[in-house]
């Protein structure tokens, strides 16, 4: 099975930790970066020169070193460096299209690379195969919270190991997700299963555009330009009648904020996440802390608390605010 990883977004929830030149996917929570235990699980149902990664000129540095690190050597033209970040279905369709080229009729796993998830999922993953050849196959996880980050998928009728989707919603209002979660819908992961004829077939019946520019030209700067930016949740999983989703029971999360990532973090008896720097807390618990490796940092009767340093920016907050770093990164770039 052949792999695309996504990863050419710039994440700024984590702000000031990621920045739109270093995102996410190459923040190391553990021994590996996001990224790299991406390319770790895609290794599972991929060998190296099948996996894609869909990427930008900035980021192919990052990409190349820290898949070194791992000890592996990804083809040079397996690296797919886009002209300009328009989301992700132009980024698939640039994937889709190689593999199509290369290997003819495939089905590709398309990954996010900046969760962390069970390396368990990839079984589940592989076993979908025979649900791709004819079908989207979506991955959907047991939602915890009406969370408006996330793509709603209300299953219906069992066909195979899934069911089919009778209505994909992505990024709906805190109210309708409420509802969706009342129905029984499911969390879109955020990964795919997808087969490049059906793949196309859907994209040319609902995103015409995405199909002429990418079937006109081999010249991806001319295929971009003419392309608005469009994901692939509003571009095609809503629209396409021919969804189906898997019900993924693993450990996944994006990560979407401290919280979450304190929530995964390896922490101390006191709750407070151990980290690289040297810390010498009084009467404090529950807080995540983060500075450079080495650097002394001292909390007192401080608790659930986020403390993120970083050479020229400073956060401080109660871990349960720290979705709003958006609203501070908005203003920031409206002084710009
Ligand atoms: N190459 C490339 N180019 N990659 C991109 C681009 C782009 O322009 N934009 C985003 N990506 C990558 C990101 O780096 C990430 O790995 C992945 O594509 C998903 O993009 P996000 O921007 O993180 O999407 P999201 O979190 O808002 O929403 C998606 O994921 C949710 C689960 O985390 C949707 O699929 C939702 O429906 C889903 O619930
Ligand atoms: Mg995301």
């Amino acid at each position: 099975m052949k792999s695309i990883i996504l990863a050419g977004g710039t994440g700024t929830r984590l702000w000031p930790l990621s920045r739109s030149q270093y995102p996410k996917q190459f923040l190391k929570f553990g021994k590996h970066s996001l990224f790299q235990d991406t390319v770790l699980r895609c290794l599972e149902i991929s060998d190296i020169s099948e996996i894609f990664v869909v990427t930008n000129s900035t980021q192919q540095f990052y990409i190349k070193g820290h898949i070194q690190e791992l000890g592996y050597d990804l083809p040079e033209e397996n690296l797919l460096i886009e002209p300009e970040g328009k989301n992700t279905l132009p980024a698939i369709c640039f994937g889709m299209k190689v593999i199509e080229k290369k290997y003819g009729k495939s089905t590709v796993g398309v990954f996010s690379s900046d969760h962390v998830m069970a390396s368990s999922a990839m079984q589940i993953i592989a076993e979908a195969e025979i649900l791709a050849e004819n079908h989207l196959v979506t991955f959907g996880v047991t939602p915890t919270s009406p969370n408006t980050g996330y793509g709603y998928i209300k299953p219906a009728e069992q066909i195979n190991m899934g069911f089919r989707v009778s209505e994909f919603r992505e990024k709906p209002d805190v109210e309708t997700a409420e509802h969706y979660i009342a129905e029984g819908c499911l969390w879109n992961s955020g990964m795919f299963l997808l087969n490049t004829e059906t793949f196309f077939t859907e994209i040319k019946k609902h995103a015409p555009e995405f199909y002429n520019a990418f079937n006109s030209s081999a010249n991806m700067q001319e295929t971009y330009n003419n392309l608005p930016s469009k994901s692939v949740d509003y571009g095609i999983m809503e629209k396409s009648d021919n969804v189906v989703v898997v019900q993924l029971d693993a450990k996944w999360s994006d990560l979407g904020n401290f919280s979450a990532i304190y929530e995964e973090m390896l922490k101390d008896q006191e709750g407070n996440v151990i980290n690289d720097c040297d810390q010498m807390n009084l009467n404090s618990s529950n807080n995540l802390i983060h500075s450079k490796p080495g650097k002394m940092v001292s909390l007192i009767d401080t608790n659930d608390m986020a403390v993120v340093d970083t050479p020229d920016a400073l956060l401080i907050c109660p871990r349960n605010s720290s979705h709003k770093v958006k609203q501070v990164v908005n203003q920031l770039k409206s002084r710009n």
